[in-house]
């Protein structure tokens, strides 16, 4: 087992905890602008009121050096630090996050930023947003303005959060923002996700900044129904669309032939992959963050493009209806080191949602608390078996706006009374506080 020293976590997004939406010259996100449609998301949900984050974080800050946290993930929203995507920063959106960084400094609590979590300047998808390449200048350009905001406060960054939901399942599937049901765009918006990763872990290097830089890929285990040869085949497809699309472009510097034949095949020519590009991407990572909740099991069938379709797994399952396969974790990790080699890996986020109950000023959420300790335990068995994991993050520190759920998913481990704002730690987050005391000796 790796000596470099573990990090207990747990991470939030913007756009799901901050709420304050329009003030102090926050520009409109493709969030915003998604969730004011009708039938995007649950209940007719939107980012206002979430957690009032940007209200409360002293309090929040506060509560996590109780729960005894050693990290914490937090993403910056780019409307907030760049309202319309271009131009000057807005000073009082990066302010915000000076302060919350030196309040967690203050608490011993180590900051992991996230550049991008989904919440693109609504002004840049009027130009076509991630399906267009001149988002990669974009992005590098309000990349920078972070890391010199904050220099010196924040050391860990993740430059993407998913790049897979960002562009699959905001631009192709039309489930997340900005709602778009293009294949050929959503290709491309992956490619570019990708272009704006290399361009700034490049530029962080030739700057000589300080601290570390990565990315947060959500990966799957993908397994075929039966054994048939075209079940099996469905599976290796969608490993190749969800998994290797991403790890062989970051860790190989090319793209997976079977995936490039399928897409060109089923979406079109791609020329949004210049020479060149796939270089860019390909810059050395710090580490590379994991995100996990579940494996997926495929059957081959008529759907479009991926020619899959997801079958019911023998498992209990979440309020999202995801399988529980704890184990399943320790075979990503395994694969990643046997694939990809050896690499500094953070789960940088794992969790779920069941239907909590605040009864007598308390909420016992058992299922979390078995949920979590059955992962933790797969992490350290891939961790005894030689994977470089560095910290895990649960996701998520509090209740929060669950995209096209809304409010409706509670994936917290600290519940949170929409009404008035209260915060009340689960079991799960006491349990947790315990488990980190444990791992530190205490
Ligand atoms: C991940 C997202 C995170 C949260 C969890 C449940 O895909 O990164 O924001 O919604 O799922």
């Amino acid at each position: 087992m790796s000596t470099a020293p573990f990090i207990w976590g747990a991470g939030t997004a913007a756009f799901q905890i901050e709420g304050a939406t329009r003030i102090d010259g926050r520009g409109e996100s493709i969030w915003d602008r998604f969730a004011a449609g009708a039938g995007n998301v649950a209940n007719g949900d939107t980012g206002d009121p979430a957690c009032e984050h940007y209200f409360r974080w002293r309090e929040d800050i506060d509560l996590m050096a109780e729960l005894r946290l050693q990290g914490y993930r937090f993403s910056v929203s780019w409307p907030r630090v760049q309202p319309a995507g271009r131009g000057p920063v807005n000073p009082k959106g990066l302010d915000f996050y000076r302060r919350l960084a030196e309040g967690l400094r203050e608490r011993g609590i180590q900051p992991l930023a996230t550049l991008y979590h989904w919440d693109l300047p609504q002004a840049l998808q009027d130009e076509g947003g991630w399906a267009q390449r001149d988002v990669v200048e974009r992005y590098a350009e309000y990349a920078r303005l972070v890391l010199d905001g904050l220099d010196g406060l924040v050391e860990d960054w993740i430059t993407h959060n998913e790049p897979w939901v960002t562009s699959f399942l905001g631009y192709a599937q039309g489930i997340k923002a900005p709602g778009l049901r293009d294949w050929a765009a959503g290709v491309r918006a992956a490619h570019h996700a990708l272009l704006a990763h290399g361009v700034v872990v490049r530029d962080f290097r030739a700057a000589g900044r300080a601290g570390r830089i990565g990315i947060t890929l959500d990966l799957t285990v993908a397994r075929p129904a039966t054994q048939s040869a075209e079940d099996i085949a469905a599976a290796e497809r969608l490993d190749g669309h969800h998994n290797r699309w991403f790890l062989d472009a970051l860790l190989r510097g090319a793209y997976p032939g079977d995936m490039l034949e399928l897409y060109e095949r089923e979406t079109g020519p791609l020329d949004a992959i210049a020479p060149g590009d796939l270089e860019t991407i390909a810059q050395p990572l710090d580490f590379l963050g994991v995100n996990f909740y579940r494996p997926n099991l495929v059957a081959a069938d008529v759907s479009p493009v991926l020619g899959l379709r997801e079958v019911e797994q023998d498992a209990e399952v979440t309020a999202m209806d995801w399988p529980v396969v704890p184990e399943a974790l320790t075979e990503l990790l395994l694969r990643i080191k046997r694939d990809y080699g050896d690499l500094p890996l953070l789960i940088t986020e794992n969790g779920a949602a069941f239907q909590d109950r605040l009864d007598d000023g308390e909420v016992d959420d058992e299922r979390r608390v078995a949920y979590l300790r059955a992962h933790i335990a797969a992490v350290e068995r891939a961790r005894a078996q030689g994977v470089d994991v560095r910290g895990y993050y649960v996701w998520s520190l509090l209740d929060n706006f669950e995209w096209e759920w809304g409010y409706e998913q509670r994936f917290g481990i600290v519940y949170v009374d929409y009404a008035t704002q209260r915060r009340i730690p689960k079991s799960s987050a006491l349990w947790y506080r315990d488990l980190i005391a444990r791992r530190n000796g205490g």
